[in-house]
C-alpha cells in the first residue's frame, strides 16, 4: 500500500480546494498510473501529456517513484493520467450497487469490452470517497487470473470551471455473474462443473488471503464468470487488509447478512479469512439448491437459522465463544444438533461435496477449513473431475447478472431427479438477492418480495 493514502476512515477533502485538489490528482496519478494495463488495447494515456508513463512501467515503479509527492503546477490539475470516460461508449446497465451503477461499455477505437462502475459521490462537499479508495487501492495488489482486473480509473470532463468530475474504475468485463446463472434455471451445472467454480472461488480466495486482504462480501452476485468460464472474484468495495482489522477497532457489520458467518453475527471484531470461507460454504452449496440457503431477515434470525442447520453455538463445540459480546445477549437455545449434511443431502448426492460443505459451514472460526485445506479436499480430486465451464458457458449467447435476468420461475418437473443441477421443488429465484449489509437496507423477506414474486426458503 502506498503512504499516499489513508489507511483508515473519512475522505480526500474536497477537490474543490488546490491544496486537496492536488492532492487528489496525486492519489489518482498513483492509481491511474499503476493500474496501467499493457493488455489493454489501445492508447490509455493522453498522448499530450509529458508525464505519460510508459505502458509497459511496473506498478512498483509507478507508485514508490519520489516525483508523484510533489506539488504540481497549476496546468496539471486536469487528471491527465486520468483518462476521459468518453473514449468508451456506454452500451447498457448491468448492474447497481450500493456505491453506484455498473455498466457494459466498448472502448470507441478498440471496441473492447469494459464494465464501468460510477464512483458514487455520496457527500460531493467530502470530495473523493475513500472506500472507492480502498477498493482502487485493493484491486491494485490483487493481480491474479481468479480476481476481476482493474484496467483504470477515468473520469468525466466539461469546460465549465466549477463542473465536478464523475469518475469510473474501468474493469475487463465478465459475461455474467453467479448470481444471474444460478437465477436462470435453463443453465444446468454438472457436478465436474460446480468443482470447477468452486476450485477457482476458493483459488481465488488462496491468493488474496496470501496477499493479507479479506473480502468481506462473499455472494452470487460478487462472483464473476468469463464467457470462456474463468471465474473472478469481484466488488471489493469492502475489503480489508488483515493487519487493519487486527487492531479490534473495525465494524463486524460486513458481508451480506445471508452470507455472514456466525462469528461476526455475535459482534466480533477481531476476524479473519474464516470470514470468507463461511461465504464460500454459502455459495458452494447455492450451487445445488440455486437460492441463497440461511435467508434471514435480521441478524437474531440468521444466527437461529444458522443454528438450525449448523447446531447449538455453545463454548463446547466454539472454544472462547462466551467472550463475543452478543453470545450471552441472544437466546439461541442449547439443544440444536448439527443437520448440515442431513439438511443438505436432498440437493446434493456426492458425499465428498456435502463433507466439504459441512468444514466449511463450521462454527468455529479457527476449525473452519481454509481455502488450501479446501482445495486439497477429495472432493477436487475425485471423479467427475472439475470440468472446464466454457463448453456449458458457450451455448449462452447473452448475458446473465443479478441485474439484468428477470424473475423467473423454476420448473420444478424439469427439475427432479436430484441430479447436481437440480433445484429442489418449487424453488422461485428471487432475481435480486435482498440480504443488506451496512452499506444499505435489510432486504425484504417472507414468501414475496418486493415485486410480488416468490422467495422460497431452502429449509
Ligand atoms: N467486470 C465486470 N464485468 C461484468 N459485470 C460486472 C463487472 N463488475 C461488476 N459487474 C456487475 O455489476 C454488479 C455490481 O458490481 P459490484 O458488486 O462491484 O458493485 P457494488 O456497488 O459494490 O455492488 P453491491 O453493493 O450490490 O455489492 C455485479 O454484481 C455484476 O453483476
Ligand atoms: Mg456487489
Amino acid at each position: 500500500m502506498s503512504n499516499n493514502l489513508p489507511s483508515h476512515g473519512g475522505t480526500i477533502n474536497s477537490i474543490d480546494s488546490s491544496s486537496s485538489k492536488n492532492s487528489l490528482h496525486n492519489h489518482l496519478r498513483n492509481i491511474t498510473g499503476s493500474t496501467t494495463s499493457s493488455n489493454m488495447p489501445g492508447n490509455l494515456h493522453n498522448p499530450t501529456s509529458n508525464h505519460q508513463p510508459p505502458s509497459s512501467q511496473s506498478s512498483s515503479s509507478l507508485t514508490s517513484s519520489s516525483n508523484i509527492n510533489g506539488p504540481l503546477p497549476d496546468n496539471e490539475y486536469e487528471f491527465p493520467y486520468c483518462e476521459d470516460v468518453n473514449k468508451y461508449t456506454k452500451i447498457s446497465k448491468i448492474g447497481q450497487g450500493t456505491f453506484g451503477e455498473v455498466f457494459k461499455a466498448k472502448h470507441s477505437k478498440t471496441r473492447k469490452l469494459v464494465a464501468l462502475k460510477k464512483v458514487l459521490m455520496e457527500n460531493e462537499k467530502e470530495g473523493f470517497p475513500i472506500t472507492a479508495l480502498r477498493e482502487i487501492k485493493i484491486l491494485q495488489l490483487l493481480k491474479h487470473e481468479n480476481v476481476v482486473n482493474l484496467i483504470e480509473i477515468c473520469r468525466t470532463s466539461s469546460t465549465d470551471p466549477n463542473y465536478k468530475a464523475t469518475f469510473y474504475l474501468v474493469f475487463d468485463f465478465c459475461e455474467h455473474d453467479l448470481a444471474g446463472l444460478l437465477s436462470n434455471i435453463t443453465v444446468t451445472f454438472n457436478l465436474g462443473e460446480i468443482k470447477k467454480v468452486m476450485q477457482q472461488l476458493l483459488n481465488g480466495l488462496f491468493f488474496i488471503h496470501k496477499q493479507k486482504i479479506l473480502h468481506r462480501d462473499m455472494k452470487a452476485a460478487n462472483i464473476l464468470i468469463t464467457r470462456n468460464g474463468v471465474l473472478k472474484l469481484a466488488d471489493f468495495g469492502l475489503a480489508r487488509a488483515i493487519s487493519d482489522i487486527r487492531s479490534d477497532r473495525y465494524t463486524n457489520r460486513v458481508v451480506t447478512l445471508w452470507y455472514r458467518p456466525p462469528e461476526l453475527l455475535l459482534g466480533a471484531r477481531n476476524y479473519g479469512p474464516p470470514i470468507d470461507l463461511w461465504g464460500a460454504g454459502c455459495i458452494m452449496a447455492e450451487m445445488w439448491t440455486r437460492i441463497p440457503i440461511l435467508q434471514g431477515n435480521t441478524e437474531l434470525a440468521q444466527l437461529q437459522m444458522i443454528t438450525q442447520l449448523c447446531g447449538s453455538i455453545t463454548p463446547e463445540v466454539w472454544p472462547g465463544v462466551e467472550k463475543l459480546e452478543l453470545f450471552t445477549k441472544m437466546d439461541l437455545g442449547k439443544s440444536q444438533r448439527r443437520r448440515v449434511k442431513e439438511k443438505l443431502k436432498m440437493f446434493i448426492k456426492c458425499d465428498y461435496a456435502l463433507d466439504l460443505l459441512d468444514k466449511l459451514l463450521i462454527l468455529d472460526p479457527s476449525k473452519r477449513l481454509d481455502s488450501d485445506s479446501a482445495l486439497n479436499h477429495d472432493f477436487f480430486w475425485s471423479d467427475p473431475m472439475p470440468q472446464d465451464l466454457g463448453k456449458l458457458l458457450s451455448k449462452y449467447t447473452s448475458s446473465m447478472f443479478e441485474f439484468t435476468t428477470p424473475r423467473r420461475r423454476a420448473a420444478p418437473q424439469a427439475q427432479a431427479g436430484g441430479g447436481p443441477s437440480a433445484p429442489g421443488p418449487h424453488v422461485y429465484h428471487p432475481g435480486h438477492h435482498p440480504g443488506g449489509h451496512q452499506r444499505g437496507p435489510p432486504g425484504r423477506m417472507g414468501t414475496q418480495n418486493s415485486g410480488g414474486q416468490y422467495i422460497d426458503r431452502v429449509f
